[in-house]
């Protein structure tokens, strides 16, 4: 077990280099098991979801390495179409490998990913979407077991804008026979990758991007290579940093157009930002600012960024009203924050950040993955030395989280320990 020591108080400055979109690394993978051959994947983060999904990719039969950014696929030994329980349950998009198992070998069993750190989340959208494209899907002892001779197009209209029900359902029907319209559809920029991905290897897919959808099935797909799309999260969370600890950071290698809204929001709470093609510079402002935020589908403000604005917030000088209609129940980072000295209320979905002039160092743990960036953040401008325990969490999605802040001047460590 490893925690995060750090000496509160330093100004950040300098440049910081975005790692490649994990949520994008998380769909990619997968979807190369819908056609034989040898993928490269360029600009994949070393992270532990990455690997996960490497140790699933490889129990189906796939042979993955990873060199620097570059990521090799071997899909042409994939013979075994389960994903079990004791994979799912680190990582709940491996229910990612339903839909092309399903489409390419007619066959797939993925274990229920059950509930999460911050509540409920079904993957109802997911085996709907399997239905309605002509699968008999059941579940069986915690597995959803999904056959098809091969799927039919279908038009399927989702209730809630999903980013994983989306990308499977995409994933089915590129090899369905017909045509697919999915309405609703997610427009994150990592579906959008997704999909493009899939026309690489010979998919006809249109309006990505766009609520609507429309796929044409083939016969078959090839395989390709590809170029992973920059972390928008990470972005967002260094240039959350910057708006905390700053000074003036420049955020490189990252796609500004995929995070106006923070940009926009990190404007009225006083930061200075301007961008380029592909990095976006951030100065602080002399008093953060109180800014409401409600969460949203792309391209709202993500609430994979929510517990950061908290953090951020609880510096400002005023009031703010933060609103999660994504995930009611997402606030387990709250109580560690009030340990920091935050004044934070949370009633139902709402949380109320009343800005405090310090916060104070503790021992606070990690208990997900944003909740974790949320604590580092705060505790990059607490006084005095603050611990973060558990920061296996932090591993799942930040690659070299600690030697890119002490690239800014930030002063933290990972630290061995028997704390749990
Ligand atoms: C993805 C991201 C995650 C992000 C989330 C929302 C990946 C690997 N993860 O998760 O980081 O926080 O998008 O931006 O890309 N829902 C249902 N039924 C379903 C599926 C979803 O009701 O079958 C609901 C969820 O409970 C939630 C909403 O739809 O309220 C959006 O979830 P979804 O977009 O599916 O999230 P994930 O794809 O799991």
């Amino acid at each position: 077990m490893y925690k995060f020591v750090i000496n509160g108080g330093k100004r950040l400055s300098g440049n910081v280099v975005i790692s490649g979109a994990k949520n994008a690394s998380l769909a990619l993978m997968p979807a190369t098991l819908l056609a034989p051959g040898t993928f490269r994947i360029d600009n994949t983060p070393d992270l532990r979801d990455v690997s996960t999904m490497s140790q699933l990719m490889e129990t189906l039969g796939a042979r993955v390495s990873l060199n620097g950014k570059l990521q090799t696929i071997d899909t042409r030994g994939v013979n075994n179409f389960e994903a079990p329980y004791e994979l799912v349950k680190k990582m709940r998009a491996s229910i990612y490998v339903l839909g092309p198992l399903l489409a390419r070998y007619g066959y797939a069993k993925v274990s229920m990913p059950g509930g999460c750190a911050w509540g409920p989340r079904p993957v109802n959208l997911h085996i709907e979407g399997m239905e309605k494209l002509g699968a008999e899907v059941t579940l069986d002892s915690g597995y959803i077991i999904a056959r098809a001779k091969r799927l039919n197009g279908a038009r399927i209209n989702f209730d809630v804008s999903s980013v994983g029900a989306t990308g499977n359902v995409m994933m089915a029907a590129v090899l369905a026979k017909g045509m697919t319209v999915i309405g609703n559809a997610a427009l994150e920029p990592e579906i959008v990758a997704l999909g493009e991905f899939l026309k690489r290897m010979g998919a006809r897919i249109d309006g990505l991007g766009t609520s609507t959808v429309t796929i044409e099935g083939v016969d078959e797909l090839h395989r390709s290579d590809f170029k992973n799309i920059p972390d928008r999260i990470e972005a967002g969370t260094f240039l959350v940093a910057g708006a905390m600890a700053g000074g003036k950071i420049k955020v490189a290698d990252c796609e500004p157009s995929h995070i106006s809204s923070l940009l926009s929001k990190l404007e009225e709470a006083g930061a200075k930002i301007s961008t380029d093609k592909d990095s976006v510079t951030i100065e602080a402002p002399d008093k953060i600012l109180p800014v409401d935020i409600s969460t949203a589908p792309y391209p709202g403000f993500p609430t994979d960024m929510q517990a950061q604005w908290i953090a951020l917030m609880s510096r400002s000088v005023g009031s703010s009203v933060i609103t999660e209609t994504i995930y009611f129940d997402r606030f387990k980072h709250v109580p560690e924050l009030l340990r920091l000295g935050a004044d934070v209320e949370v009633k139902e979905n709402v949380a109320i950040v009343k800005g405090v002039r310090f916060l104070k160092a503790a021992k606070v743990m990690s208990t997900d993955l944003r909740a974790s960036a949320s604590l580092i953040l705060a505790g990059l401008v607490a006084e005095g030395t603050t611990e973060v325990l558990r920061v296996y969490h932090m591993d799942r999605g930040y690659e070299r989280i600690e030697e890119k802040l002490r690239g800014l001047g930030a002063d933290i460590e990972r630290v061995q320990s028997d704390e749990f």
